[in-house]
């Protein structure tokens, strides 16, 4: 399982400030206000992180005092994030980048095949010109992640990023065998994933501890 994390397409987003609003959010007496709180700001760093090699255009300005040259992203940026917890990192991102377009996608697992199910996808019209961020705070079994990349490919989506603050080697192998040409980018990868599907030690369930629903 440890070679996949040698990976070049799993990328971690190191940050002193990530680690320490992560290991924040880890401990289990965090309440749901500073929870949410956190993984919004989180997702801006990230997303700072992430977009730093992005291409830009040029354009000349006139400031009041005369021209410069201005610039601009070259691509619109949209934001998908897998429901729920994703919504909270739209957010945060939504802060850093408010120009972006956001879409939705709802997974579920059938309890017969065990396979993830789309039950809602809304994108942005312009999915196929746009730099896709696919964001899910938790890349645990790596099956609705990939199946999310699976819909947006369908759908026209080329340039697509997954963002996950917490990963796992399980949920890595998984995404990467579908998807060997997309970039996963995680604040940190943990040991392992439990037999229930959650990621251990993680932050145990990421939707729960930002709506209160535990
Ligand atoms: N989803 C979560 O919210 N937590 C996990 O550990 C795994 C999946």
């Amino acid at each position: 399982m440890k070679e996949a994390l040698m990976n070049p397409r799993l990328k971690i987003v190191k940050h002193p400030l990530i680690l320490q609003k992560l290991t924040i959010m880890r401990n289990k007496k965090t309440d749901n206000k500073l929870f949410r709180e956190l993984l919004n700001e989180l997702s801006a760093l990230m997303a700072y992180e992430i977009t730093r090699d992005v291409k830009l255009c040029t354009n000349e300005i006139e400031t009041p005092l005369g021209k410069t040259i201005g610039y601009k992203l070259a691509k619109p940026i949209a934001i998908v994030p897998i429901l729920r917890a994703g919504l909270i990192m739209a957010d945060g991102i939504l802060n850093l980048i408010p120009m972006a377009s956001v879409g939705h996608i709802g997974i579920y697992r059938d309890e017969k095949t065990l396979r993830p199910v789309e039950y809602f996808c809304k994108l942005p019209k312009n999915i196929n010109k746009a730099l896709t961020l696919v964001i899910d705070p938790m890349l645990a079994t790596g099956h609705s992640a990939a199946k999310s990349i699976e819909i947006i490919k369908e759908r026209g989506g080329a340039d697509i990023k997954f963002v996950c603050l917490i990963s796992c080697p399980e949920g890595f192998k998984v995404f990467n065998k579908e998807h060997p040409d997309i970039d996963v980018y995680t604040a940190f990868i943990d040991e392992k994933l439990n037999k229930k599907g959650y990621i251990v030690p993680g932050l145990g369930d990421a939707g729960d501890r930002l709506f209160g629903t535990g």
